[in-house]
């Protein structure tokens, strides 16, 4: 059986390590050939040679999703490489530590906006450019449940995540016509290296992130992937302006 995403061309941003890795792995299983962008160039080179080892075809294109000018050369890199723009899961963001809102810092703010936010909405203009050209495409987003639901030491990355969810519904209306579905995926905690780094934080605070959660785990980065891959496919084919809750329940208390 054709795989969901077979003779598709994906571009996958943050897919060096976490879910953006799991994610362009399963793209990869899912007949997807995939542009493997990262700020970092190591780990999104070790992630095409886990997709070629596996019989998938990527590519890697060095990418800081916060330079308007890198974001406009990784969109003309993968459509060289691959002939057209698919699919895109615009992924790549970062974390901060656990501050209460008025304690947190400008240059926090400043740097979790420029690399959650507007990275996300660079990405999301130059995709747009190239599938209304080529007469259609999928995007997908990822949030998070604090995208969501306020969430306690995190006001700034939540605020991020909100805007990426009013980027995708707003972006999902302006482009239904031009056959472009654009949607989110809003993950709850996920085995990544993010989650690790925020662990020790979370426990000093008492907070376990799967004993939180009704299924009492987190979550593994491919099962975020998934979500993902069939948001893009055609089996999505009525579905856009969604935020697609992958969270074990957490947000259902
Ligand atoms: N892990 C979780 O529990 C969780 C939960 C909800 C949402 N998320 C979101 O999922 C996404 C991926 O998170 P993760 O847990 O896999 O994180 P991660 O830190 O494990 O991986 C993020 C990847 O993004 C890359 N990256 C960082 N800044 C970049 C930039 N400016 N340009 C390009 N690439 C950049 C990193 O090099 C890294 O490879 C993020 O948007 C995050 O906010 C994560």
């Amino acid at each position: 059986m054709a795989g969901m995403l077979e003779g598709k061309c994906a571009l996958i941003t943050g897919a060096g390590t976490g879910i953006g890795r799991g994610a362009a792995l399963c793209f990869a299983r899912h007949g997807a050939r995939v542009a493997v962008a990262d700020i970092a160039s190591e780990t999104g080179e070790e992630t095409v040679r886990m997709i070629k080892a596996d019989g998938g075809d990527a590519i890697f294109i060095r990418c800081n999703v916060a330079a308007a000018a890198e974001v406009k050369a990784m969109v003309e890199r993968a459509v060289a490489a691959f002939g057209r723009l698919d699919c895109a899961f615009n992924n790549a963001g970062v974390e901060a530590s656990l501050l209460k809102l008025a304690d947190d810092s400008e240059e926090n703010f400043d740097r979790l906006v420029s690399i959650n936010l507007k990275g996300v909405w660079l990405c999301m203009k130059h995709e747009i450019h190239q599938m209304t050209a080529q007469g259609g495409g999928a995007i997908v987003n990822t949030a998070s449940t604090a995208g969501v639901v306020g969430t306690e030491l995190h006001a700034i990355y939540c605020a991020t995540k909100f805007g990426v969810i009013g980027l995708t519904k707003t972006g999902a209306i302006e482009y239904a016509r031009e056959g472009i579905r654009i949607n989110a995926v809003c993950p709850g905690g996920t085995e990544t290296p993010m989650l690790q780094r925020l662990i020790p934080e979370l426990k000093q605070r008492g907070r376990v992130m799967g004993r939180m959660t009704p299924l009492a785990r987190t979550a593994q980065p491919e099962e975020i992937g998934e979500a993902a891959a069939w948001l893009c496919s055609d089996r999505a084919s009525f579905v856009t302006g969604h935020a697609l809750v992958a969270d074990g329940g957490l947000t259902v208390q």
